[in-house]
């Protein structure tokens, strides 16, 4: 083995480059040659690549975003995009991939190996939801951006005495709602894990206004939009959970509300220190795999433990939320 590929794909996460550095860094050190690949599956078929050196890499530990570039490609999901991508490998001499991302960007890992390309993935993304995996590069620095904002949001909601609805992000997870809401001890958290009672949600702020509280905040994941609201409200423009709910509120308890789409501020920033390590640990690990053979598998974190995890077991679970932290947010909010 002698020149290896990285790129990034899917939603940018905070941690995304400490990555990339660390996957450069470990290559060299390992004495393969690194070929970073612009634009995630999109940039890879129309081959836009070049090698990285150390110089490269310096300077971008603490960045967020990806100096890489993303993005997301409906072609590389067919037969005929992936063949263009391996035309691409062959024409660089790139003999193995570490692949940077999400859900969606280890299932195009996935498509790869199928294709007889070696390659293993690094979980990043704020989301979180990926299978097989305690953790995903950039969730914490995701998580605290959340808390600084509903910090903030929470002196204004005092001050008048509001009940502020904050959506926050999750395709299709509730997890870093989760996890924020109980750090920013939000009233209540709607996720789509876990089936809610809109009238419980309305009880929830009468209470809390008769029992002294002088503000209520409701944390809603984007993703119960697509399994717990009004469907036919999909086709609408500005289609969100938080808006739904916030009506629903205003109408039912005539109590003041006010909407927070919190939206990609969410994904930008630099990455938390827990984020550059295990950016770090992960995308040397991810190397040090390729390096001694190994392929199809994402190294992951398990029980704080640097694991490697064949795809199979990504596409066979799918990630679960812990209920007893989501009963525990119940309780002390
Ligand atoms: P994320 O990785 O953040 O979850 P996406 O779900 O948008 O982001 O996936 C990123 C990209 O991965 C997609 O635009 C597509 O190019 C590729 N991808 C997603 N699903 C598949 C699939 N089933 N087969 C091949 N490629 C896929
Ligand atoms: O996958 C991460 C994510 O931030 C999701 O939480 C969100 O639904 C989606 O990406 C937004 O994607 P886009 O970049 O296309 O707006």
């Amino acid at each position: 083995m002698q020149r290896i590929g990285v790129l990034t794909s899917g939603g940018d996460a905070p941690g995304m480059n400490a990555a990339v550095r660390a996957v450069t860094r470990q290559a060299l050190n390992l004495d393969l040659e690194v070929m970073g690949i612009s634009r995630g599956y999109s940039g890879f078929i129309k081959g836009e690549i070049s090698e990285l050196k150390d110089k490269d890499v310096s300077g971008k530990i603490n960045r967020g975003g990806t100096f890489l570039f993303t993005a997301r490609s409906e072609k590389f999901k067919n037969a005929e995009g992936q063949e263009e991508a391996i035309f691409q490998l062959k024409n660089y001499g790139i003999e193995a991939l570490v692949i940077i991302g999400g859900d969606g960007s280890l299932q195009g890992a996935m498509a790869l190996e199928r294709q007889g390309i070696p390659t293993v993935g690094v979980p990043a993304s704020i989301d979180n939801d990926l299978s097989g995996t305690d953790y995903s590069i950039g969730f914490d620095t995701a998580v605290n951006t959340v808390v600084e904002a509903v910090d903030k949001i929470r002196d204004t909601a005092t001050s008048h005495e509001r009940v502020f609805v904050i959506e926050t992000m999750g395709r299709n997870n509730g997890l870093l709602t989760l996890e924020s809401g109980l750090a920013v001890g939000a009233e209540a958290i709607l996720i789509p894990e876990i089936e809610f009672d809109i009238e419980e949600v309305c009880g929830i702020v009468r209470k809390g206004y008769e029992s002294g509280k002088s503000h209520n905040l409701i944390m809603v994941a984007e993703g119960i939009k697509d399994c717990c609201l009004d469907q036919s409200k999909k086709q609408e423009k500005h289609y969100s959970a938080a808006f739904q709910i916030g009506e629903i509120i205003t109408e039912n308890t005539g109590f003041e509300v006010r909407i927070i789409v919190l939206g990609h501020v969410q994904r930008g920033g630099s990455p938390s220190a827990l984020d550059r390590v295990t950016a770090s640990k992960l995308g040397s690990k991810a190397v040090e795999v390729i390096k001694s053979g190994g392929r199809g598998v994402m190294v992951g974190i398990n029980q704080d433990k640097i694991v490697t995890v064949d795809y199979d077991v990504i596409l066979e679970q799918e990630k679960q939320i812990d209920e007893s932290l989501y009963n525990l947010a119940k309780i002390l909010g």
